[in-house]
């Protein structure tokens, strides 16, 4: 079938892709709008990799349709590649080549110049290590040359799979700042991550996978909402008792936890007056759901999500 010359940077209808009795991928239908920050997140084996490599056009789908910026992109699409940044979850280099030099390279095939590979390498902060051979880079820098090499052209549409995987905390900061500003320039980014705080952070909208699945796919504010209107008050241990607690009206549970009692309640500001009251405000700590809570409740029943074979000592005791 034909893919719809729609205005979606990317349209999957029906999308399945089976390896041998795997199903990787298994009826995902999603679009993703220009200029929009897409997340795919999901445990490890949900198909997040099959699905992206399927966009870019690495990988053809078993059936279903797919067009990327309104078209299709398997058989391989000569005239999309330009149009698409991709950070695969391997990435391959020329090993030999210094990090400028291998930019450089990367340029040169997409027809872009030296100041084109310069400005990629100070976007991900390897300016200092331009001259250092790809071999002798560090894990993290490494990852770091993969991101530049998929924004050297100044892509449309940007895949990155696990892009903040081997990143230390300023990098992952720093490359949360470069993919806002990707955003703000109008670029669509399509990425996948295990860090779900920073998919809450940077992301429109987020799809979270399970097994070949969309079990769900909305903004996070709204996928928070819609899952837990629950909050959860810590208030020390030595200043309320789990009766006393039990006892506020509107708590409708409490647990202990750590040195903390933890009340949880659909109603906190009257809680909150009456822990107050009670106790003071003094070290009270209030947490509302989050994008974690959402995910584990999707996911929960399904890590691992493949079945082990006997004899592994998985999960870890
Ligand atoms: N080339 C392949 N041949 C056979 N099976 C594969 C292949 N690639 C992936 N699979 C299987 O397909 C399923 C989905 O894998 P995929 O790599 O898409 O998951 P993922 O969501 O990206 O996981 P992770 O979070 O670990 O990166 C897994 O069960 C995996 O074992
Ligand atoms: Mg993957």
């Amino acid at each position: 079938m034909e893919p719809a010359a729609g205005s979606a940077a990317v349209a999957l209808t029906g999308v399945h892709k089976t390896y041998g009795t795997t199903r990787a991928v298994d009826g995902v239908s999603l679009t993703v709008e220009r200029g929009e920050f897409f997340g795919l997140l999901g445990p490890n084996g949900a198909g997040k990799t099959t699905l992206v490599e399927i966009m870019e056009g690495q990988r053809r789908a078993d059936s279903g349709t797919v067009a990327v910026l309104g078209e299709s992109p398997w058989p391989r699409n000569t005239a999309l590649l330009p149009r698409l940044g991709v950070q695969t979850q391997s990435s391959s280099f020329f090993v030999r080549l210094t990090a400028r030099e291998h930019l450089a390279t990367m340029a040169a095939l997409y027809r872009c110049d030296a100041a084109a590979a310069e400005r990629a390498l100070a976007s991900v902060g390897l300016t200092e290590q331009g001259g250092t051979r790809v071999d002798d880079l560090s894990g993290g820098q490494r990852q770091r040359l993969a991101i530049a090499s998929a924004l050297v052209h100044d892509p449309e549409l940007i895949f990155l799979d696990e892009p903040t995987a081997a990143l230390d905390p300023q990098a992952r900061r720093a490359l949360w700042q470069v993919l806002r500003d990707l955003k703000r320039a109008g670029r669509t980014i399509v990425y996948t991550t295990h860090h779900l705080d920073e998919a809450e952070a940077l992301c429109d909208r987020v799809a979270i996978m399970v097994a070949g699945k969309v079990a769900a796919l909305d903004s996070p504010g709204r996928l928070i909402a819609a899952s837990s209107p629950t909050t959860r008050l810590l208030v020390p241990a030595d200043r309320l008792s789990v009766a006393r607690a039990r006892a506020i009206p509107g708590v409708d549970r409490v647990t202990e936890e750590g040195g903390s009692v933890v009340l949880e309640t659909l109603t906190s500001g009257p809680v909150l007056a009456a822990v107050d009251g009670i106790a003071g405000l003094q070290g009270v700590q209030t947490r509302t759901a989050s994008l974690e809570d959402v995910y584990l409740a999707l996911t929960g029943a399904q890590a691992p999500a493949q079945p082990q074979p006997q004899g592994q000592d998985w999960p870890p005791a």
